[in-house]
C-alpha cells in the first residue's frame, strides 16, 4: 500500500521555481507529497506571490527584522509539522536544530563540492564554472548541515557545458535537471531508500 504524502516545507528567497516544480509533481501525481507551508525569509518573494495564488499555507520569516536568535527559533517553529524541509533558493542560513538533522534538503545548481558555499548562487555559479572552463556541469540534491552548499550528498545529475555556453543557457539546462533531481530525492527519502 502507498504510504501517505509526505508532508514538506519549503524554504524560499526568491521566485519559487523549485516551489512550482514540486507542486507540478505532486498536482500530476508523479510525487507523493504534500506541500505542508512555503516559508519565505523575504516578503516580497515573488515565490510566496506563487504560493498564495495556490492556495498553500504560508509564512514569511524575515531575516533583516529579526535578531538572528529569534529568525533561527521562527524558522524552526514554521516548519514544525513537516516531515522533510526543502530548501528551494533559500538564501538564509537556518542553523539546524539536532532534531532536524537528516531531514532537511537543499538542491544546488553544480556539482557538489565544486562552486558551492556561501555567496555561490544564480548566475554566479553557472559564470564560474564556464570561467574555470570545466566541460561537465550539474546540480546536487544534498542534506544540509551548518554549513552553505554542505552536507552527504543524495544525488547529482550532469549536463555538459558547450564551448559557446552562456551562463544563462547553461542554467535553463542546469534547471531541466533540477526538476528531476530534486523529485526524485523526495521521492528516494520518503520510500526509506536514503538512510
Ligand atoms: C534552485 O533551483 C537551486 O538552483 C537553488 O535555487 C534555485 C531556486 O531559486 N538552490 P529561485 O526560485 O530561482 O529563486
Amino acid at each position: 500500500m502507498e504510504r501517505d504524502p509526505i508532508r514538506l516545507a519549503i524554504l524560499l528567497s526568491g521566485t519559487g521555481r523549485t516551489l512550482l516544480n514540486l507542486h507540478e509533481r505532486i498536482v500530476d501525481g508523479s510525487l507523493n507529497a504534500r506541500i505542508h507551508v512555503v516559508v519565505s525569509s523575504r516578503a516580497n518573494a515573488l515565490g510566496m506571490e506563487h504560493a498564495k495564488r495556490l492556495d498553500l499555507a504560508t509564512c514569511v520569516v524575515e531575516r533583516k527584522r529579526l535578531t538572528d536568535e529569534t529568525f533561527q527559533a521562527r524558522i524552526t517553529k514554521a516548519v514544525s509539522g513537516a516531515e522533510l524541509v526543502c530548501m528551494a533558493g533559500f538564501l538564509s542560513l537556518w542553523r539546524i536544530p539536532d532534531e532536524w538533522l537528516g531531514r532537511v534538503i537543499n538542491i544546488h545548481p553544480a556539482l557538489l563540492p565544486d562552486f558551492g558555499g556561501r555567496g555561490m548562487y544564480g548566475r554566479r555559479v553557472h559564470e564560474a564554472v564556464i570561467a574555470a572552463g570545466r566541460e561537465e556541469s550539474g546540480c546536487t540534491v544534498h542534506f544540509c548541515d551548518n554549513e552553505y552548499d554542505h552536507g552527504r550528498i543524495i544525488l547529482q545529475r550532469k549536463v555538459r557545458v558547450l564551448p559557446d555556453d552562456t551562463a544563462d543557457a547553461l542554467a535553463a539546462r542546469v534547471f531541466e535537471q533540477e526538476c528531476l533531481a530534486y523529485v526524485d530525492a523526495i521521492r528516494m527519502i520518503a520510500d526509506g531508500r536514503c538512510v
